[in-house]
């Protein structure tokens, strides 16, 4: 992990010698509106032209056949109910700047998620809960690697009896879609996954592989780390298992990951547990510090 911004961190000999090797860049920038008041620098256009800068020096990390994913919150005008359009106009920014390729759109749902914003959802009750995320998945190619295979969910409880059955009506449903007589008999071993994702701590509908994300004790481990030595801890951690999910999908074991805004190194931690090579910037020591929580174990083991 670099201790540093990422406009400085690209000039950096750790980050030129992997220029054109980085399977995966997964990162949730910091946010357009508050950043002014969290880290004293752009808002509004200077906030949008300072992502659509970082957009070509990004991408030419990617190794050809690599993503880009973003993960961005609904943002809000301050003091009105009213949604900031910034976010979205800074992702189609970089997107063009960066030369990519739309691949997906993805939602985040995270039903766990406490009211906000707080003041028009709870008590002026004129808003809905704000409740998911946008996760942007981009690349240079057509066709990035990825392979839904490897985040494959549990089949339902009525695929089960289909396949156990083997008996289901075929024919032409009235969406137009044709049913043929047995593409529902193969078992694939789980369900292909859905572009809404649901991942909250503790949902046992995760694919398999992500299990192992869907306690708290990563988090725990970190908390108890900030707690004990003084650190502050990331007040906008991402889910641990949306990590996981994107990094299970699209890169494969001795992969390299890239977060340029690393934060409490949801990103590294989750591509450390598959298997998968990373690295992470944070322009915060303290963020970065803390952040070694979540890797006791590994540490202790080594020592
Ligand atoms: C939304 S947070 C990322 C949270 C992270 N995904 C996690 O799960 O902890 C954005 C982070 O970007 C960092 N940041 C802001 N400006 C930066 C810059 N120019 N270079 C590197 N990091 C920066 C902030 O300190 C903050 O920790």
């Amino acid at each position: 992990m670099l201790i540093g911004r990422i406009e400085d961190a690209l000039e950096h000999d750790n980050l030129r010698a992997v220029a054109g090797k980085v399977n995966l860049i997964f990162t949730s920038p910091p946010f357009p509106l508050v950043r002014k008041k969290r880290y004293g620098n752009e808002t509004g256009e200077q906030y949008l032209k300072w992502l659509e800068s970082l957009a070509p020096r990004l991408s030419d990390l990617l190794a050809p056949q690599g993503s880009i994913v973003i993960e961005i919150g609904n943002s809000w005008e301050p003091g009105v109910p009213v949604m900031s359009t910034l976010g979205l106009e800074a992702l189609l920014a970089f997107k063009r700047a960066g030369n990519l390729h739309l691949c997906q759109q993805l939602i985040c749902h995270n039903p766990a998620r406490l009211p906000s914003p707080a003041q028009w959802v709870n008590v002026n009750r004129e808003r809905l809960k704000d409740s998911f995320t946008h996760v942007w998945w981009m690349s240079r190619d057509h066709h990035p690697k990825a392979d839904n295979r490897r985040v494959l969910l549990p089949y339902s409880g009525h695929m089960k009896g289909l396949l156990k059955s083997k008996k289901y009506n075929s024919g032409v449903r009235p969406s137009g879609h044709v049913i043929s007589t047995s593409g529902f008999l193969t078992d694939h071993g789980g369900a292909i996954a859905p572009n809404v994702l649901r991942i909250s701590e503790d949902d046992a509908a995760l694919p398999e592989a992500l299990l192992q994300f869907s306690g708290t004790s990563a988090d725990f481990k970190y908390r108890e780390y900030c707690k004990t030595h003084g650190h502050e801890l990331h007040p906008a951690r991402m889910q641990m298992g949306l990590a996981g999910f994107l990094i299970e999908f699209l890169t494969e074991p001795g992969d390299l990951i890239l977060d340029p805004f690393g934060g409490s190194n949801t990103t590294g931690y989750a591509a450390e547990s598959l298997k998968r090579r990373w690295l992470s910037v944070e322009a915060s020591a303290d963020y970065a510090l803390g952040s070694r929580g979540r890797f006791i174990e590994q540490e202790e083991k080594a020592a």
